[in-house]
């Protein structure tokens, strides 16, 4: 017995899990209830847990080896933790994660999943929302899922680019690497992947960094991808988390996309993140 309750956030995604304390050692019947409600619930909550760095890639690892991202410049004292910050005085920039993705998906080995440890929230806004991308699938329309099912997605790494890099001055809250025309590669993954811990089927294609269909050009597959989009953020796929100091969230990347609220400017946010790495890429 692991001691550890879930709770349910929505119906389709996301739960607080209560009772665990994860700033010392953890035992090894938790860390595989921890795991299971992760394959489960896609997205796992977990208040007042206020973990120093080190505490939080103890946790990450927890779930699978710490993958340090590229293109992303970490916090000085650590290569493996990216310090999440916007400033009060950073006006009408773009955030990090700013806009539906599933992490790195460009990567041939795209992370499986990723932690958030919440330091400095805003008083009001900064949210974060994700969406089950297994209920995506599962309710995808059939003249959608006839085109996607058995084709694989082309992704690429357009805000580190060249080809599709965003135009204009990109003031953005935190340092990354841009103009490399070796993100523009194209890196082709199962448009539905299959989860390796669960066998469930999920949707893997994102606005961020999916580029095309395989067997399609770009302007052939932009109406389809659009709608594919559209339905894959659904409302009802969702869960939004209005953060606390002291938050832990951890999210699935495998089935899961996400969103970060750029509602507040004027007030500090700041949350460190550590990523866990796949040992296999995305499977069909
Ligand atoms: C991200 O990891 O994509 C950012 C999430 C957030 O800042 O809410």
């Amino acid at each position: 017995m692991s001691g550890l309750t879930i709770k349910q956030v929505t119906g389709n995604i996301g739960a607080e899990i209560e009772g665990v304390d994860l700033s010392g050692p953890v035992d090894a019947s938790i860390a595989d209830a921890l795991r299971r409600a992760l394959w489960d619930h896609q997205v796992l909550i977990l208040h007042d847990q206020f973990l120093d760095i080190a505490q939080l890639k103890q946790v990450t690892a927890l779930f699978g080896p710490l993958q340090r991202l590229p293109y992303v410049e970490p916090i000085a004292e650590d290569p493996l933790v990216i310090g999440v910050r916007k400033k009060a005085t950073d006006k009408k920039i773009a955030v990090f994660g700013g806009n539906w993705h599933s992490d790195f998906s460009f990567l041939e080995h795209p992370p499986a999943g990723s932690l958030l440890s919440a330091v400095e929230i805003p008083e009001v806004g900064g949210d974060t929302v994700w969406s089950n991308q297994i209920a995506a699938y599962e309710t995808l329309p059939d003249n959608l899922r006839d085109v996607v099912e058995g084709r694989a997605a082309i992704h690429v790494g357009k805000p580190h680019g060249v080809k599709f890099a965003p135009k204009g001055n990109q003031r953005s809250t935190i340092k990354m690497v841009r103009g490399d025309p070796e993100a523009d590669r194209e890196t082709f993954h199962p448009a539905i992947r299959r989860h390796p811990e669960t066998g469930r089927r999920a949707l893997f294609v994102n606005p961020v960094y999916t580029s095309r269909l395989d067997g399609m050009s770009e302007a052939e597959s932009e109406p389809i991808l659009d709608r594919l989009f559209w339905h894959a953020t659904r409302p009802e796929f969702s869960c939004r988390h209005r953060w606390r100091a002291g938050d832990l969230v951890v999210w699935d990347n495998r089935s899961t996309l996400h969103f970060a609220v750029n509602d507040y400017d004027g007030s500090d946010r700041l949350l460190y993140r550590t990523t866990f790495s796949d040992a296999q890429r995305p499977q069909a």
